[in-house]
């Protein structure tokens, strides 16, 4: 027997232990580890029922992901997967007992369902989770939890993938006894008495599929709820239709048809990207030179200078985590209205019943408003968030540096200021870093690490630690203008002003985008985000302009007029009071005017050059930022534009998405604009390189970020 699963009996119960840490993936051996304990089981006459149980810190987490990548390229033949484990779980002579802790995810619920009963302790999670990773549970999930949870829950449960906490799931008839105390004893003592008993198989229980009438609503509400919710992805309706399967076909039937489905979202681009997605999470936590043992400072509390649109926004997420924290401003007016912000933020959630009032008024008392450096000597860290100018930002730091502890973190959340600059005020450059947090800070989930100069290795480990108490993502990127995120969304933007300056329409350069997959497109975004704040930034690098290189033009005249975006009611679109945007005969006619001023005779642009000078415009700039080792890995740029960006998951990000069309085609396509828009599209000399070389994004240049 493998040492992936451990056989032992006593007093009439065998125990199969799951041996595959971290999460008892079922990699292979692992099944076949399983059925060779009820082999076992089944020959010794001493044993009269089996308990299946996990080692380690969950149950099993599902199939390995890992082998998926294999098999879609492959490398590997897809084999017989799981249907030889559950049929001989099913049809075990000897009852089989899933004792559940931690995760029963994906293949890991499949394989408890086929077992004759599930126990579980309070605080384990149970759910098929594969529609986050393209695919849809492949193992007879569609058909098995219909039977168990009825149909209505069963396809909320495949379409969204969420888990489901096991007191929800015991009262869905999904999990048959809690256990309190500990869990293998309890297991075992439930095997005593279920053993020699008949046992009615989870395939054979129909009660619960529901009539025609009742399931037609079900499905077409799911179909309804995914056109809003899960736009353009193929899994959620793929599991829709597997789950309709349940309740339509005979069991074996069914179970065909999950598996065609499950094929065809196998090998679909969707899934490739969010698995890629999946384990490019996990990958941007590990950074090279900073090793997982690397001392972190403890973060107990924090303080914050600037109240505004950010510094609330940060120092909500530290109140979030329980960390208390000191929130400093100028003047009182700028403070009330900061805690203002904070409390109405918090109050919305309430009123949507997020979280309680004692929850609010607990997070709310965590922070301190101030017009003092009081408090600030006992922080842990200290997070400037005040406005973006260098010379206010060094004297900042030259005064906390004045009065931090020493092993005080010093972090800016600058947007496009040298942090080695910022750092140079202090007398710690190697305490200095950047946490560039995203608008609204209190929810988008990237953080961006900016790495200076001198900044230590255990102030960048604390960092990407607090990264995730915050309940952020933390990406390590380098100090340079925009670092990753910004520095790529400059062209990006560019090119979205330059289409519709040569003659593309506003919405049809929004609508692009928006079909493609974005959150929103790049025109919405300016007005969201404000279009005075790039104006600022342009007016104050405006030095650093080189003569004769084109400039988009429209966002300056627009700012000029006063159109900063939905805050000012007005920017590419016009608002209503519900910030909703139409078309506004203003912006055309500055359009007109502006194409005329600069001698530009408009053409018909086709919806792929606003696709591929847009992509390509990210993937130009993201090359040159890899290649400068900016950010670590591709998957680092792709973590950061699905975070903070509004890039869709299934399409993996800007670098995977070029590696997935072929760089020597997003190599081709980057050469004619060269051609035809000059040197803003000379070719990133590593896209170059690997188009000759025949190599991806992913390849470069750790090989372990080629998980998928
Ligand atoms: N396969 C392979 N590796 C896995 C894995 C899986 N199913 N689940 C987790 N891992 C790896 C992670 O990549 C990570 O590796 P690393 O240390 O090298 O980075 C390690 O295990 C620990 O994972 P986390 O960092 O995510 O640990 P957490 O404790 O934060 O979370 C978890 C644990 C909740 C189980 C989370 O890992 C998770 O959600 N995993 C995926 C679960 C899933 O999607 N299951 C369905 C798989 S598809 C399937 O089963 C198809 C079936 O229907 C046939
Ligand atoms: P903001 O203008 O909303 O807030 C800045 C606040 O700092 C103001 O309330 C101001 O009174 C206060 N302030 C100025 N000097 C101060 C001092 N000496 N002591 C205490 N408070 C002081 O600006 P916002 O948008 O919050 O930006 C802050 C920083 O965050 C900037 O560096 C900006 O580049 C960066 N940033 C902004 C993002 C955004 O979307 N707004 C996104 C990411 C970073």
């Amino acid at each position: 027997m493998s040492d992936l699963v451990i056989y032992s009996s006593a007093n009439g119960v065998a125990v199969l232990t799951v041996n595959n840490p971290p999460v008892n993936a079922l990699s292979p051996g692992v099944p076949e580890g399983i059925l060779d304990g009820l082999q076992k089981a089944a020959q010794d006459p001493s044993v009269g029922a089996v308990v299946l149980i996990g080692g380690g810190r969950s149950f099993i987490a599902g199939a390995d992901i890992k082998e998926f990548g294999k098999i879609t390229s492959g490398e590997k033949k897809r084999g017989v997967g799981l249907a030889p484990l559950l049929a001989a779980l099913e049809d075990s002579p000897k009852p089989v007992v899933a004792a559940i802790h931690g995760q029963a995810f994906g293949g890991g619920l499949e394989v408890a369902m086929a077992c004759a009963y599930r126990v579980a302790i309070d605080a384990a999670n149970v759910g098929q989770p594969e529609v986050k990773l393209g695919i849809i549970p492949g193992a007879g999930g569609t058909q098995r939890l219909p039977r168990l949870v009825g149909v209505e829950k069963a396809v909320a449960m495949c379409q969204f993938g969420d888990p489901v906490k096991v007191p929800a799931a015991h009262a869905l008839g999904l999990i048959d006894a809690v256990l309190e105390g500990g869990l293998l004893e309890g297991a075992i003592a439930f095997a005593q008495g279920i053993a020699g008993k008949p046992v009615r198989r989870v395939r054979d229980r129909n009660e619960k599929l529901g009539t025609a009438a009742e399931n037609a609503a079900i499905f077409a509400a799911a179909r309804d709820a995914a056109a809003k919710r899960q736009r353009a992805l193929m899994a959620p309706l793929a599991a829709i239709q597997a789950v309709e399967a349940a309740t339509t076909l005979p069991f074996e039937d069914g179970i065909k048809e999950e598996g065609r489905l499950f094929q065809e979202c196998l090998f679909s681009s969707q899934s490739k990207a969010m698995i890629h997605v999946f384990f490019g999470e996990r990958t941007v936590a590990k950074i090279p030179d900073v090793p997982k043992e690397t001392a972190v400072f403890p973060i107990r509390s924090a303080a914050i200078i600037g109240a505004g649109t950010m510094g609330g926004g940060i120092a909500m997420n530290y109140a979030n985590a329980g960390i208390p924290v000191v929130l400093k401003e100028t003047s009182q007016a700028a403070l009330d209205k900061g805690v203002a912000t904070i409390r109405k933020n918090y109050a919305n959630s309430v009123a949507k019943g997020r979280f309680s009032q004692e929850t609010m008024d607990r997070r709310m008392a965590l922070i301190t408003p101030t017009l003092s450096y009081d408090g600030f000597a006992d922080a842990d860290i200290i997070v400037e968030a005040v406005f973006e100018g260098m010379a206010l930002k060094k004297e900042i730091f030259a005064e906390v540096d004045a009065i931090a502890k020493s092993d005080c973190i010093l972090a800016s959340n600058t947007s496009t200021l040298s942090i080695d600059e910022i750092a140079s005020a202090t007398k710690r450059p190697h305490m200095v870093i950047g946490h560039h947090f995203f608008s609204p800070a209190n929810v988008m989930r990237l953080l961006e690490i900016v790495r200076g100069k001198s900044t230590s290795k255990e102030v960048i480990a604390t960092s990407m630690a607090l990264a995730k108490t915050l309940g952020k993502i933390g990406v390590l990127v380098g100090n340079c203008r925009g670092f990753v995120g910004n520095r790529m969304f400059g062209p990006y933007r560019r090119e979205a002003q330059f289409l519709v300056e040569e003659g593309a329409d506003i919405e049809a350069v929004d609508r692009v985008m928006y079909d493609f997959g974005m959150a929103m497109g790049p025109l919405q975004v300016g007005d969201l985000a404000g279009l005075d704040v790039g104006w600022r930034i342009r007016k104050e690098f405006r030095h650093l302009e080189v003569p004769g290189v084109r400039k988009p033009l429209l966002e300056d005249r627009l700012c000029e007029m006063g159109r900063y975006g939905q805050k000012t009611l007005g920017g590419w679109y016009a608002y209503d009071e519900n910030r909703r945007p139409k078309r506004d005969p203003m912006v055309e006619e500055l359009i007109v005017k502006v194409r005329e001023q600069a001698g530009i005779t408009p053409r018909a642009i086709s919806e792929d050059e606003i696709r591929d000078r847009l992509l390509y415009a990210l993937v130009n700039e993201g090359a040159r930022i890899l290649e400068e080792g900016m950010a670590l890995r591709s998957v680092d740029i792709d973590i950061i534009y699905l975070n903070g960006y509004g890039f869709p998951p299934h399409r993996g990000g800007p670098m995977f998405h070029a590696d997935i069309t072929g760089i020597g085609k997003v190599y081709e396509r980057i050469q004619e604009f060269h051609q035809q828009h000059g040197p803003l599209w000379t070719p990133a000399p590593l896209i170059e390189r690997l188009a000759r070389e025949g190599r991806t994004f992913a390849g470069f240049p750790y090989q372990e970020s080629t998980h998928a």
